[in-house]
């Protein structure tokens, strides 16, 4: 199914760079799984249960795009999804060598499996799950750059605001 992309990661919670990626994947793919790891052995802000409803409410009426965890290899799921192409965003350099490692290694476990990398847009360059956490873990500002569900979300985990049923 070369028409289908898995958009592996831990969405911890999701950001509007992930949001970027998924729709600029729409682009070339006409369908998009949107793939939660669940591991164990990390330590989330999120449960994996949390993250998908997140992924699901932030990506409203969009069809093409598919929203699902895995727990294992992740070529064994895009082998047992019928995929065969993994789709990564790249920010900075530094993102490189672990994405390039990444790639080689799942590609030496499942040679019929490509990985595709889209370049982040500029405006997201500088953000990931870990940075946006640290930020609202401390009070800071991160409206813009998640969608504003997730902000209130993070707030909530932090205790800056009393949870409310959303
Ligand atoms: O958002 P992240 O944390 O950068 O995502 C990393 C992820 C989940 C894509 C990667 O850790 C992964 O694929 N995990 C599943 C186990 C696996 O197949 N690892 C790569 C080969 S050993």
């Amino acid at each position: 199914m070369s028409h289908c992309a898995v958009y592996p990661g831990s969405f911890d919670p999701i950001t509007n760079g992930h949001l970027s990626i998924i729709n600029r994947g729409l682009q070339i793919f006409g369908k998009v799984i949107v793939a939660v790891a669940h591991n164990p052995q990390k330590k989330s802000l999120f449960t994996v249960e949390e993250r998908l409803d997140l992924i699901r409410r932030s990506l409203p009426g969009e069809n093409n795009v598919e929203v699902d965890t895995f727990e294992g290899l992740l070529v064994e799921y895009c082998k047992n999804r019928g995929v065969s192409v993994v789709l990564r965003g790249l920010r900075a350099l530094s993102d490189f060598e672990y994405e390039f490692q990444m790639a080689l290694m799942n590609r030496r476990l499942e040679r019929d499996i490509q990985s595709i990398f889209l370049m982040t847009d500029y405006k997201w360059f500088y953000i990931s799950s870990t940075i946006v956490k640290e930020a609202a873990s401390l009070g800071g500002d991160i409206s813009g750059l998640v969608p504003d569900l997730v902000n209130q979300k993070m707030k909530e985990k932090f205790g800056l605001i009393p949870p409310s049923a959303l």
